[in-house]
């Protein structure tokens, strides 16, 4: 095994390998729902294969883009208790490892489940998923015209004679105040406003929409415009379709699926308090019906409760939420109040010029779910879609590793794995000191599991690790630590990985915990620095220098300036090896990333270790 021993070039070609490829991070089975911050598999491929193989064997792990089982992992059990979408336990189940994995966090356990049970069920749960599918969609149809044009509307719009983009939330002045719904007709020249009926019945077929009606809003892409929007403590209904009659089905469509969704009050369900949270407060948006259309959270709720009836509602719950935050990156990437992007993760490439209303049952008439046009992506049907490549691909797979998932604290740890000579290795990625805590990033999945039933998912997450307070930080890796010990064999490693400390207090910090875990009883053997992904602001997803400590139970410590070195090296190896290829990688400064490494571990020597 050579965990101890990894040398300049393979740390350089993890890194290079992470980067090139963005190591499948967003491919196979971290593909299949919308989380934060994964790390690159790459680089936990190479941790796991390196407690078992030497330097070649790592090597040819990495190259060969070995998913084989490697015998030497079986039977083996990693321990990983902040598990988040699970990135360690999916890798360890590919080498043929076992692990028990734990998150305090009831969405991070909701995902993992889900993926694995795609991985090892077969295509049924596919299969589960798509017939709750096809009978909200029949359910929903009576609704409302559900062509595609019909249901796309847009938040924002070209003023017709000007061309200048235009909010329509900037056209609510017009409105004269009046209560009950009112719809705003922008005739092309002026703002005509006119109030609704009260008795307008849904008594509409699907019609045919002509494009020329529509505002353009992408290549190929046209929509109505419209908004709900409040206005002197109304909730008030704009639009700017200039065909009455399109634009009264319009209308009819939001008010009735609004009547519905009275019904059900835990729609209505306020954003829980948080540091990201808090921003969209200010935009005055305080529950999760501002963000999204009555339309989209009734065709959701629908969809979980037939995936119930099915037996996949936890699979349905996590496509909810990476539906919701799709829906919620558009409306959001345009909120005409103020810039906010709740905590998303989605390429920019595919979106139309103005932020649409997405209908999440589009194409689920489309026979061949994996042909799905690009608008189409984020849907509930491209999801399902998704569910099924992977189940194809994986289906009867040959990985042997076992997953076993616990929701608790991490400090339960010897709850759960009681004979120390079970765990093989633990190999975890806690929250970082002064990142922002993490559930506030999964507020979607929360929600479609508050939409499932479960009463108290807010609550279970609040016992998650105070990241803010310097002290608790410290004291709670600490209680950690000694956890750990109780757990792991007695020549078994503890892998952790953190960001690397970009200021001297963060330095400190960083410090103070390993030295918590030092005397705890555990030897800090290697210290490896790479690059990878990291949740940064607003849960947008940023390259980072990580930094891998390895500890192990009962031994002494060993490093310093060879660590050091080796890590500066590796970056300077890196630096070349994208030069000569020719790599950009967006924002990336290797000498930077080099300087802080070099400064944490020359003052980890320096202050614990002399
Ligand atoms: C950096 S993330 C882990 C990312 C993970 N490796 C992945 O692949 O997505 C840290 C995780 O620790 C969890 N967490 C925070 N406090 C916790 C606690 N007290 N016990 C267990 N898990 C906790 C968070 O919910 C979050 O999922």
């Amino acid at each position: 095994m050579s965990i101890e021993s990894l040398n300049e070039e393979i740390i350089a070609l993890i890194s290079e390998k992470s980067l090139m490829s963005e190591s499948g991070r967003r491919s196979g089975v971290y593909d299949l729902f919308k989380w934060f911050g994964r790390r690159y598999s790459i680089l936990i491929r190479s941790l796991l294969a390196s407690l078992i193989l030497d330097i070649s064997g790592i090597e040819q792990v990495i190259l060969s883009d070995n998913e084989k089982p490697l015998k030497d992992a079986y039977n083996k059990t990693i321990l990983d208790p902040f598990c988040g979408s699970g990135i360690i336990p999916f890798e360890a189940r590919k080498l043929g490892f076992n692990s028990i994995c734990i998150d305090i966090n009831p969405a991070a356990i909701a995902l993992v489940r889900a993926t694995y049970n795609i991985l090892t069920h077969g295509c049924a749960i596919c299969e589960c998923l798509k017939q709750a599918l096809i009978t909200t969609f029949n359910e929903l149809k009576n609704l409302w015209c559900t062509d595609e044009w019909c249901f796309v509307h847009v938040f924002a719009v070209r003023c017709p004679p000007c061309k200048a983009p235009m909010w329509l939330s900037k056209i609510r002045s017009h409105n004269s105040g009046d209560n009950g719904e009112v719809f705003i007709l922008f005739n092309g020249k002026d703002l005509e406003y006119v109030k609704s009926s009260n008795n307008i019945k849904p008594t509409y077929p699907s019609v045919e929409l002509n494009p020329q009606e529509l505002v353009r809003i992408g290549k190929d892409v046209y929509g109505y415009a419209a908004e709900i929007i409040t206005t002197k403590g109304q909730r008030v209904f704009v639009s700017l379709v200039e065909n009455n009659e399109y634009r009264l089905k319009l209308l009819e469509s939001i008010i009735l699926a609004k009547k519905y969704l009275e019904k059900i009050p835990v729609i209505y369900l306020p954003i829980p308090e948080g540091k990201e949270i808090k921003r969209l407060k200010k935009s005055a948006i305080v529950s999760f019906h501002e963000i999204f259309s009555p339309r989209q959270l009734l065709s959701l709720y629908r969809f979980l409760l037939n995936a119930s009836k099915y037996g996949c509602a936890n699979e349905a719950a996590m496509i909810t939420a990476s539906v919701m935050r799709t829906a919620s990156f558009l409306a959001f990437y345009y909120q005409p109040y103020a810039k906010v992007n709740p905590g998303l993760v989605i390429k920019s490439f595919w979106l139309p010029e103005a932020p649409v209303e997405l209908n999440p049952l589009l194409y689920v008439e489309t026979k061949n779910l994996s042909n799905i046009k690009s608008i189409g992506r984020g849907t509930i049907a491209s999801y399902v879609a998704k569910c099924y490549r992977i189940c194809r691909q994986e289906g009867g797979s040959k990985h042997t590793g076992l997953i076993s998932l616990i929701r608790d604290n991490a400090l339960s740890i010897d709850k759960y794995v009681k004979d120390t000579e079970d765990v093989y290795a633990v190999i975890t990625d806690p929250p970082y000191f002064g990142r922002q805590r993490y559930w506030e990033m999964t507020v979607l999945h929360l929600y479609s599991l508050r939409l499932l039933g479960y009463t108290n998912v807010f609550e279970w997450i609040k016992e998650d690790i105070n990241t803010y307070s310097r002290t608790k930080y410290v004291s709670f890796m600490k209680a950690f630590a000694s956890k750990v010990y109780r757990v792991l064999r007695r020549d078994g490693y503890l892998i952790i990985i953190f960001g690397v400390p970009s200021s001297y207090n963060e330095i400190r910090i960083l410090t103070n915990v390993v030295k918590s875990i030092i005397n705890k009883g555990f030897g800090l053997r290697a210290i490896y620095s790479f690059l990878g992904e990291a949740p940064g602001v607003m849960g947008r997803s940023k390259i980072y220098s990580i930094i891998i400590h390895v500890f192990k139970r009962d031994s002494s410590n060993n490093i310093g300036k060879r660590f050091l070195e080796l890590n500066v090296k590796a970056y300077k190896k890196l630096e070349e090896t994208l030069k000569s290829t020719g790599t950009k990688i967006k924002h990336l400064n290797l000498q930077l990333e080099a300087y802080y490494t070099a400064k944490y571990i020359s003052y980890l020597t320096e202050n614990l270790l002399r």
